[in-house]
């Protein structure tokens, strides 16, 4: 039996967005939550990480970023961790941890800076609509809670478990007397147990994939369940996508995130994918180690041309198996664009009309060389007229001029009317 309960050890590459909780207290700091990066000074978590502790300034808490392992000694990204300190707290107003149930189980961190990003430490995305994924949707928890002895909890796990219907879930708990609310939880379990998140993993992600694309977004922050991996008590997580609107007014007031160069910014990532009509843009991984990167790009329409304007290169990039991304990059820096922002510099544009001279209708000679279905795709063909093989053909030169308003013709005409005279 394991807990995350029966997870595996994560890739550190993967979670750039968790944040690892601690109190300041006792001799040190002690990791009891974890939350996740939403934008460069705010970390989302559980009400219940901060709440019911009576009174505590937020001085006493630390979010450290970057991190992988609750050792200093087993981290080797050390590098690029960071601890931080909290300036607000903002919990949901409504959170409320009953007896039977815990609601608006949601809380917004705001640290003391800003965060810099690097390539451990950047923003999840967010729900682009209120929709969680259907039941049965494969997702991830990580965390470094308990494992109940299933693996090493100082390291951060991770576990794949499937979202579980709402009146399923309820079903399930109606034994334990516990309220699942579909506006309020989103649950994810096997029904047999075994995986799951547990005491310690609190706060943490709950990530699926975006219905837009190839990257996760933050569909749940563990919140409780009953014991942990049992069979029958799935975990029951904040339902993040019915959580927007009050995310965005909790957020307002922080500056817009723009994230660095390198690093994208959900929104516009999600519209990339979201508003290619024409672009067929694909960018995945099969592994998760994001070795066999699969990158293409093109028109859906296959003779439309694709441009790329203001930019020297694009690139795949992938963060993992389910975190992949296109990167417009430009050697310029007086090129002002935002590097993800690719809807402004991709299009796709049918091919200029310079339509071609169609084969003349009327074939000039008895015989013609080179054959019509030579000469068709040619600028300048040169047509032999000769009345028979025995005589020497005289050659015409005869050119196909296009001008944008009224077409191609081929020119002179009257070397292509001269019925049959060679003249
Ligand atoms: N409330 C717990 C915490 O504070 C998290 C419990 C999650 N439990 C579960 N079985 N999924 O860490």
């Amino acid at each position: 039996m394991s807990r995350i309960v029966n997870g595996t050890a994560a890739e550190y590459q993967m979670w750039p967005f968790i944040a690892m909780i601690g109190f300041r207290g006792y001799g040190g700091i002690g990791q009891f939550c974890a939350g996740s990066i939403i934008n460069d000074r705010h970390i989302l978590t559980a009400a219940h990480c901060f709440r019911g502790w009576g009174v505590i300034s937020p001085q006493q808490f630390t979010v450290t970023l970057g991190a992988y392992s609750k050792v200093d000694s087993e981290d080797a990204a050390k590098a690029n961790q960071r601890t931080y300190f909290i300036a607000k707290v903002t919990c949901h107003e409504n959170f409320e941890a009953r007896a039977d149930t815990i609601i608006y189980d949601i809380c917004l961190v705001q640290l003391t800076e800003t965060i810099s990003f690097n390539e451990n430490v950047k923003p999840v995305c967010l729900p682009e609509n209120d929709i969680p994924p259907s039941p049965g949707t494969n997702c991830i928890v990580a965390g470094w809670g308990e494992t109940e002895n299933t693996g090493d909890n100082s390291i951060l796990q991770k576990a794949i478990i499937p979202i579980v219907d709402a009146k399923r879930c309820q079903a399930f708990y109606d034994e334990e007397g516990v309220n699942i609310r579909g506006d309020q939880h989103l649950c994810a379990g096997y029904k047999e147990g075994q995986v799951d998140a547990c005491q310690g993993d609190s706060g943490g992600p709950l990530v699926c994939m975006s219905p837009f694309g190839n990257y996760p977004e933050l569909y749940g922050i563990v919140s409780f369940g009953v014991g942990c991996a049992l069979p029958g008590n799935p975990g029951v997580y904040t339902n993040v996508a019915r959580f927007r609107s009050w995310l965005k007014t909790a957020v307002e007031g922080a500056p817009i995130v723009d994230v660095p160069d390198k690093y994208y910014h959900c929104e516009e990532l999600n519209r990339n994918f979201a508003i290619y009509n024409n672009v067929d843009i694909s960018c995945r991984t099969n592994t998760p180690m994001a070795a066999d990167t699969v990158c293409e790009i093109g028109c859906k329409t296959r003779q439309d041309s694709l441009s790329v304007q203001h930019l020297d290169r694009l690139k795949c990039f992938c963060r993992s198996a389910f975190n992949c991304r296109w990167i417009g990059e430009s050697n310029n820096p007086d090129v002002e664009f935002r590097p993800n922002n690719l809807d402004a510099v991709l299009t796709c544009q049918p091919p200029k009309k310079k339509d071609r001279c169609r084969p003349p209708i009327h074939q000039p000679i008895h015989s013609i060389y080179p054959i019509m279905n030579e000469y068709r795709h040619k600028e300048n063909v040169e047509l032999a007229c000769r009345f028979s093989d025995k005589k020497k053909p005289k050659y015409k030169k005869v050119t196909c001029k296009c001008n944008p308003k009224k077409g191609c013709k081929w020119a002179p005409a009257k070397a292509l009317t001269s019925n049959n005279r060679c003249s």
